[in-house]
């Protein structure tokens, strides 16, 4: 880490105020935000103590923070709740059984609307199902799932009996699979045949059949039937979903859970070693996650809410199931990718359900960007009053594309700052209470003491570059990285005493608005999916041709980053062509298909110091060819982010 104060030379001025109009509907406004940070500041535990009223506990806590045990948070010690009353009986029992709670739209084109009556009851014949598999109270549940309504009813089924679900991403590969169950020790695995992509069927349960050869502590595996493909059951270990279900009651009393109870583990990449599980327990998670939904969208009842992440990512936790359901809200959910059967999909399904809020990645923007303004401009986007963003940094310009031809200038954006770790958003504009700034994510919410620090943690004036930390411990923040609190400690809290350490570069302005640049360790964002070079260079030296490997990521105008292998070989071994494209699917196959590097080049040797470490910033330069993104912000944040990486090379 560097301790160096770099200059920015940032360029863009551009501020967007809330219409009148907005801001008179709105639920926080700038008085309010005010009033809400003012009090977050002086009264913590007063503060958070208010906000989690908000949920529903069937045993009101003792004590709002227990913060003896740096850095292993408890929130709410002594209450009890659980996640998926919050969620489902709640609204049902306050009449609101009828109000459709997702509304999910298959790739091919089927629909299907669940109440959340209707999702109440599946969420409880499913649990009562996994009860008779023999699920109990502290297992492990792995869910490999599509973009259906059963994922969702997976996770909140767990939820209600106290298991721990891990959802895996779809476009993870069957090593993955498996090394996340063996990490987790799974008990169960809940899949589905396949799921529609691009035309073709993702096979799930193929992928699992090959991770369950490797992992046993698995002892079933439910499967549910979404394309009607042939796939293979096991006898005595494979049982359809449909089957389980049909005998099953929809009854199943939401059992009270301690608000620290484990909820949920989500893998996630670091810079060093195997993915991490994020440990979410159930109270700090659900305010924080229902609080910021309530907050950052400005949610209202009539609101039609779309998030287009996967259920997979933390995104699709927090922002598809938990937040969205907890308040109450209709989400919609789409299975597919957004160029099928043609590049206007999305804007197609926004003006089917009169979409009002609208919540992607800069990765999709700049894809949309490309695919060109007729397909948006074809359809009817009035509904819109919102949009979001998330998952990396956006460039100004997406930003302003984004307003302008999908939010016809009057929508505004909350540009969200998050983390796996941080459960919920961090760092956004609340939309009616701030004027936005195309390309930052602007204050920190009330209650989130994120700040921009140097090498020994002293705020930096004013636009020079520092690492992004947060101050104080926060509800939704991960409790440890599930079975190793030592990493926990040395990858989170080790680099500042008490301070959380984000990796994450970032400036503040003049006006308090902060940047975000990106990572400072060695974790790539591809697509808006998080990487570590590591997991790819340890695929990679896995294969027998390869003597060492070092990758980096180079800027890709759609991607945000793309990756970049340097490989050296095994003496005798032939550099071919033919090797590379092997190598680049070796990787696919370690990893899955979101890891296959863009560009695989053999070397004689790799740039390393004296001691032996690989020098990853030359590396970087050659990967990046030195080209100017015709960007000057963007290439700012590249020449700032390189030196504060630069200590540690
Ligand atoms: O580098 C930041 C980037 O994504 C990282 C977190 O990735 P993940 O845990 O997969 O969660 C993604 C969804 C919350 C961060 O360390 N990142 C996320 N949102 C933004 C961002 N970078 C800049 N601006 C954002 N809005």
């Amino acid at each position: 880490m560097s301790d160096k104060n770099i200059t920015s030379v940032l360029k863009e001025t551009r501020q967007f105020p809330p219409s009148a109009e907005f801001v008179a509907r709105t639920t926080v406004n700038a008085t309010e935000r005010d009033r809400l940070a003012e009090w977050a500041e002086r009264d913590p535990d007063g503060f958070w103590a208010e906000q989690a009223k908000s949920l529903h506990w069937t045993k009101p806590w003792d004590t709002v923070l227990d913060w003896s045990n740096v850095p292993h948070a408890k929130w709410f010690v002594g209450g009890q709740l659980n996640a998926s009353d919050n969620c489902l009986d709640r609204h049902v029992a306050a009449g609101r059984g009828n109000k459709a709670a997702l509304v999910w739209e298959g790739e091919p084109g089927d629909s299907r609307t669940l109440t959340y009556q209707q999702l109440l009851s599946e969420v409880c014949k499913f649990a009562n199902a996994l009860k008779a598999l023999g699920v109990e109270k502290g297992d492990r549940i792995t869910i490999y799932m599509p973009m259906i309504p059963e994922a969702a009813v997976a996770m909140l089924a767990c939820a209600r009996i106290g298991a721990m679900h891990s959802v895996v991403f779809g476009g993870f590969s069957a090593d993955a699979v498996a090394d996340r169950n063996n990490d987790a020790k799974s008990k169960l695995v809940i899949t589905a045949d396949g799921g529609w992509r691009r035309g073709k069927v993702v096979p799930l349960k193929a992928n699992v059949d090959a991770a369950l050869e490797k992992s046993p502590t698995v002892e079933k595996c439910v499967v549910f039937n979404r394309c009607n493909t042939a796939v293979e059951m096991k006898a005595g270990r494979d049982v359809w979903w449909h089957d389980l279900v049909a005998g099953a009651s929809a009854d199943c009393p939401a059992e009270p859970m301690d608000s620290e109870h484990p909820l949920f583990i989500l893998y996630t990449s670091g810079s060093t070693g195997k993915p991490k599980g994020v440990l979410h327990t159930t109270g700090g998670y659900l305010l924080g996650v229902s609080l910021t939904h309530k907050w950052v969208f400005d949610i209202k009842d009539d609101d039609v809410y779309w998030c287009t992440a996967d259920v997979g990512w933390i995104t699709g936790h927090s922002y598809i199931v938990y937040g969205p359901l907890c308040n109450g809200s209709t989400v919609v959910m789409y299975e597919g990718a957004p160029n099928q059967p043609r590049e206007d999909r999305f804007w197609e399904i926004i003006a089917k359900y009169r979409v009002t809020i609208f919540y992607t990645a800069p990765t999709a923007i700049r894809a949309f960007i490309k695919w060109g303004d007729q397909h948006p401009k074809g359809h009817d986007l009035s509904s819109l009053r919102l949009l979001g963003s998330v998952g990396e940094p956006i460039n100004p310009e997406a930003w302003m594309w984004y307003h302008n031809v999908i939010g016809g200038g009057r929508c505004p954006i909350v540009d969200t700052w998050w983390q796996t770790e941080t459960g919920a958003i961090m760092i956004s504009p609340l939309p009616g209470a701030i004027p936005t700034k195309p390309g930052s994510a602007t204050k920190p919410l009330p209650g989130i003491a994120a700040e921009v620090v140097d090498k020994q943690g002293h705020p930096v004036p004013a636009n020079a570059g520092g690492f992004l930390v947060v101050k104080r411990p926060w509800p939704s923040m991960m409790r440890t990285i599930y079975g190793d609190d030592e990493r926990y400690k040395s990858t989170y809290w080790s680099h500042y005493p008490n301070i959380y350490f984000t990796a994450d570069g970032a400036r503040r302005d003049e006006d308090g608005y902060i940047w975000v640049m990106g990572r400072v360790d060695d974790v790539l964002n591809v697509s808006g999916h998080r990487l570590s070079t590591m997991e790819v260079e340890s695929a990679l030296v896995h294969h027998p041709k390869v003597a060492e490997a070092a990758v980096v990521g180079k800027p890709d105008d759609l991607k945000g980053e793309g990756i970049v292998c340097f490989v050296t070989l095994k003496q005798g071994v032939a550099p071919t062509d033919e090797l590379k494209a092997e190598l680049k699917a070796h990787v696919v196959k370690d990893i899955g298909a979101l890891a296959r590097p863009d560009d695989v080049r053999f070397t004689d040797s790799l740039p390393k110091t004296r001691s032996g470490k690989i020098m990853r910033r030359f590396l970087r330069d050659i990967a990046a060819g030195r080209q100017s993104t015709g960007d000057a912000t963007t290439l700012e944040d590249l020449n700032v982010l390189a030196k504060l990486r630069a200590d540690d090379e």
